[in-house]
């Protein structure tokens, strides 16, 4: 293998608990012997199996083990420590450091640090293979990809516990591996700045009451951080939505489809444009400023709409302010084709993501995608993948085209 050189770069190298701790040691010898700068911290249960004095002589760095430490705190506090590094590793992962990521806990040091931080991080998971397979961990897995965080292994063999499959934690060489390939990867979108709309939009009846959809917010939430992940800088604006903020991304809270148009318009210029939220069409005409009585016997009220403004058609038509590359979905439940090519047209968008939202598809909401994208050149139908898979795949020939 070729030696790795990363000289300069700064990793912070999180150790939870588990057997395979000790092979965090050859970790940080190897990211010593490439040059990288590495700081460690360890959880309660990673010194069970290593001790901070091994990584400290190692790494030749302060090893950081406690959230509250007056000490630690007087030398890095919490918050600078998870963003002074260009990488932040967690290795190995235990199930139960995944789960308090996934649940966005922040009840030691450790997931203190990865809920601040606003760097790439990436993921070497270690258990026992049942752990490993439990849907519980699936599902945090699943929750961890959408918001952009890497992994690297486990890979499959015999285990400490004496039983067999995945759960091994991957060896050194093959972690240093994917740090490398992340600290080095090309960030074709550097210098360009993305917009993009995700969620749904509540428009207000009365101040409790609102008109909604069913739209979940994580197509449009994974395509601003994969096209973070390529160096873009990106503005999110998002109506709201359960899914959690992507790291390293801009994101503007509304609620309308008037205050998200404003906050478009607010964020221009742009290189590139993506409207995935899902839009209400209609506000309500004159909202109740107070809550609306039920009266016994009365009539219910009728609501009168008003059209909402088109972001997507407004900001296509924004004369020079236009960015360079503007897609636009087409959520449709029938004849999905001739309505997404007719709303790009309609629309002046440069590209359509055609999707199929029948409730049957499970795509509404769900955690896949199959779409088609619509372009002035035909339609590419693509395979069903998470969405997240979409999305990196989205923003890898966004970058083609804007490059
Ligand atoms: O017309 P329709 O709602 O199907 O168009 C879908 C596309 O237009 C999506 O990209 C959506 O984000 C965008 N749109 C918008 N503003 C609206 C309605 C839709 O930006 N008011």
């Amino acid at each position: 293998m070729a030696p790795v050189n990363l000289a300069g770069r700064r990793v912070l190298l999180i150790v939870s608990g588990g057997i395979a701790a000790f092979k965090a040691l050859e970790l940080v010898r190897l990211l010593r012997k490439s040059g990288c700068d590495v700081t460690c911290v360890l959880t309660k249960g990673g010194a069970q199996f290593v001790t901070p004095l091994s990584l400290q002589a190692l790494s030749e760095n302060h090893v950081y083990q406690d959230l509250f430490s007056l000490t630690d705190e007087s030398a890095m506090g919490h918050i600078q420590l998870s963003r002074s590094a260009d990488l932040v590793v967690v290795a190995p992962a235990s199930a139960n450091l995944l789960a308090r990521m996934a649940a966005g806990l922040a009840d030691d040091l450790a997931a203190t640090l990865l809920l601040a931080t606003d760097k790439r991080v990436l993921v070497a998971p270690a258990m026992n293979v049942r752990m490993w397979s439990h849907p519980a961990t699936m599902a945090n897995m699943a929750t961890l990809a959408a918001r952009g965080v890497s992994f690297v292994g486990p890979d499959v063999g015999a285990m400490a516990c004496n039983e067999f499959g995945a759960g091994r934690l991957s060896e050194p060489p093959a972690i240093l591996a994917a740090i490398a390939a992340l600290l080095s990867a090309p960030k074709p979108l550097a210098g360009k700045h993305a917009l993009v709309t995700s969620g749904p939009t509540h428009e207000p009846i009365d101040p409790v009451r609102y008109i909604a959809n069913r739209s979940s917010g994580r197509q449009g939430h994974a395509i601003a951080a994969a096209l973070a992940a390529l160096g873009a800088r990106v503005t999110l604006v998002s109506g709201p939505v359960t899914v959690s903020d992507p790291a390293g991304v801009k994101v503007v809270n509304i609620e309308t489809a008037a205050q998200m148009l404003a906050a478009c318009q607010a964020a221009l210029p742009a290189d590139i444009a993506v409207f995935a939220a899902a839009v209400a069409d209609w506000r309500v005409t004159g909202a109740a400023g107070q809550k609306m009585k039920k009266t016994p016997g009365g009539a219910p009220p009728v609501l009168d709409l008003t059209p909402n403004p088109d972001i997507l058609a407004t900001l296509a038509a924004a004369g020079p302010q236009r960015p360079a590359l503007v897609v636009g979905f087409a959520a449709e439940t029938h004849e999905l084709r001739r309505h997404a090519e007719d709303k790009r047209r309609r629309k002046n968008a440069d590209w359509i993501v055609a999707n199929d939202v029948n409730p049957a598809t499970g795509i509404m909401g769900g955690s896949e995608n199959e779409i088609h994208l619509v372009t002035a050149a035909g339609i590419e139908d693509w395979p069903r993948l998470a969405k997240d898979e979409v999305a990196t795949r989205l923003a890898a020939r966004i970058a083609q085209a804007v490059t």
